[in-house]
């Protein structure tokens, strides 16, 4: 088990010690939990995708406290100042071109020119970056193509035996819930590679860009169908639930019986929605049921991010919807 320490002082500088000794650091952050270790270290980095069982070296997310350690590792353009700007620190992952001089292990960024930055929105991701003062590496911290853990204990369950694992910095629960918004901001026009709580709709607000879709040819490498995945076979956008399932609905209360019921949001919110969605997704999982049977989600605004992610979980189990 790894030990789990409250955030705080004095559990950042010993989380801090372990990343610069190339051990590895749960930490919460607004949006999922993180597996950390030093992005300028390939052997560290080499531990985090060995933890998570990643099957192929996908690039990871280096974060940072500030943009303009940000705009120190990859070369900010006008539009990546722009939504800098706006969305920083905050739920959203940049993607731009690496400056010549940039630390980052070859590892990290899977030998792209390219190399994907954050700025956490939350306020203690952001005091234990600053205690560490060095780029942290951080895929969320579940086994790959698994559930992403939105609690210190999520991570427990899922990671807690790993040996490399030091601590896992208990920050609470993540208030998103989803994983952030990943923009390509090389060129002129924002194209969102991955979507999350920074919606199209801001995007599009902001830069007054129409905003298209990416291509098959660049999406991020991380978006494989199959991905979220609770081990309980999943069918979606259902209107009623079966004897056998674990019911999760969305707004009004299911018509019928199920095996276990849950709701996404009970008043129809999707903020609400996004913020208990791997929770709730969890709970499921563990319900004991035969399927894991879910209500649609409006595909507006952050319903567009939900979707994405459902979509993903229910990958693997195709046969079973109907
Ligand atoms: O909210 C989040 O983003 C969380 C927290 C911990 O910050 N992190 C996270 O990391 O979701 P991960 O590794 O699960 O997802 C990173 C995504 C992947 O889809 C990956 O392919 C993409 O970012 N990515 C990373 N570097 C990239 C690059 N250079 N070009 C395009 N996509 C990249
Ligand atoms: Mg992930």
């Amino acid at each position: 088990m790894a030990k789990i320490v409250s955030a705080g002082l004095l559990g950042f500088s010993e989380a801090a010690a372990h990343i610069h000794s190339g051990k590895l650091v749960a930490f919460g952050t607004e949006t999922v939990y993180g597996l950390g270790g030093n992005a300028v270290d390939g052997e560290a980095v080499a531990r985090i995708f060995r933890a998570k069982g990643r099957p192929s070296f996908n690039p990871l997310i280096s974060h940072v406290p500030q943009a303009d350690i940000a705009f120190g590792l990859g070369k900010p353009t006008p539009l990546a100042q722009m939504l800098a700007a706006a969305f920083w620190p905050g739920p959203m992952t940049l993607v731009l071109e690496q400056r010549e001089n940039c630390p980052i292990s070859s590892l990290a960024t899977s030998g792209l020119d390219s190399i994907a930055l954050r700025v956490p929105g939350s306020e203690l991701a952001r005091a234990f970056l600053q205690e560490v003062s060095l780029p942290v590496a951080a895929p969320s911290a579940n086994r790959s193509g698994r559930i992403s853990p939105t609690r210190a204990d999520h991570v427990q369950d899922e990671l807690g035996a790993e040996a490399d694992i030091a601590m896992i910095l208990d920050m609470g629960p993540c208030v998103e819930g989803l994983e952030s918004t990943v923009i390509d901001a090389r060129g002129q026009k924002p194209v969102i590679l991955r979507p999350g709580s920074v919606t199209a709709e801001m995007i599009r607000d902001l830069t007054g860009v129409q905003l298209e879709k990416a291509g098959h040819d660049i999406v991020s490498p991380g978006q494989l169908a199959s991905h979220y995945a609770p081990r309980t076979p999943v069918a979606l956008n259902q209107s009623t639930p079966k004897e056998n399932d674990a019911w999760i609905g969305f707004g009004d209360a299911p018509q019928g019986k199920a095996h276990a019921v849950f709701s996404f949001s009970e008043k129809g919110d999707l903020i609400e929605a996004a913020a208990s969605l791997y929770d709730t997704l969890r709970q499921a999982d563990a319900a004991g049921a035969k399927r894991i049977a879910i209500a649609p989600i409006p595909a507006e605004g952050i319903g567009t991010a939900i979707n994405d992610r459902l979509s993903r979980a229910a990958a693997g189990s195709l046969a079973l919807s109907d």
